[in-house]
């Protein structure tokens, strides 16, 4: 693999809105979540948990990805990925350096970009959906108050003839710098 290969990945990477019917395996899932969970965290705390939803367990978690009618499309998604932190809520094993863990956003973010990007080289689509429920979600999966959810990851193929759409970004010049 080389960068060829890298921007070809990060070019065909996109929000997945329009899901096919064709089954993903269970295996799958599982190996693009533990691939992602190589990704890097602060002193290597890994304050994550990643839970792979599918089948009839999917149907009471699509709703707690649809508040105000958002995210219709999830619903034919074949798996949803709960992003969370780990249970401990956030405290760090350093012990006494910091009570919580800053960094914990960051490490989740860090752990999704990972996983959207196995995904695709699965041939996976996925949407990152930050449209949820965190109360539900947390009531769900028994996750006290403390345990932050920032998204919900929907995974699935992508329906067949769903084009890839150019990347709207800003502009490089304002993103952009190198300085020297
Ligand atoms: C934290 C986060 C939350 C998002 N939440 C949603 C969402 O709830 N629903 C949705 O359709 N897209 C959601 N998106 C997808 C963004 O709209 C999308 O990444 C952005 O428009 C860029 O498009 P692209 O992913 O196709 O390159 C979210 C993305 C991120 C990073």
């Amino acid at each position: 693999m080389d960068l060829n290969d890298i921007e070809t990945l990060y070019l065909h990477r996109q929000s997945c809105r329009e899901f096919s019917d064709k089954p993903v395996e269970e295996e799958l899932i599982q190996k693009i979540c533990q691939l992602a969970l190589l990704s890097p965290s602060a002193v290597n705390a890994q304050p994550w948990q990643l839970i792979a939803v599918m089948g009839e367990k999917k149907e009471e978690f699509v709703k707690a990805v649809q508040p105000m009618g958002m995210n219709k499309f999830a619903s034919k998604a074949e798996a949803l990925i709960v992003v969370a932190q780990d249970k401990s809520g956030g405290m760090m094993k350093m012990g006494e350096i910091f009570k919580e863990n800053p960094y914990v956003k960051n490490d989740l973010g860090l752990l999704t970009a990972h996983l959207i990007l196995a995904a695709e080289a699965a041939g996976l689509g996925t949407c990152i959906l930050g449209g949820r429920d965190e109360d539900k979600l947390r009531a769900l999966l028994g996750f006290k108050k403390d345990v932050h959810i920032p998204h919900v990851v929907a995974v699935g193929y992508p329906a067949e003839g769903y084009e890839v759409r150019p990347k709207k970004r800003k502009p490089l010049k304002e993103t952009f710098c190198l300085l020297k």
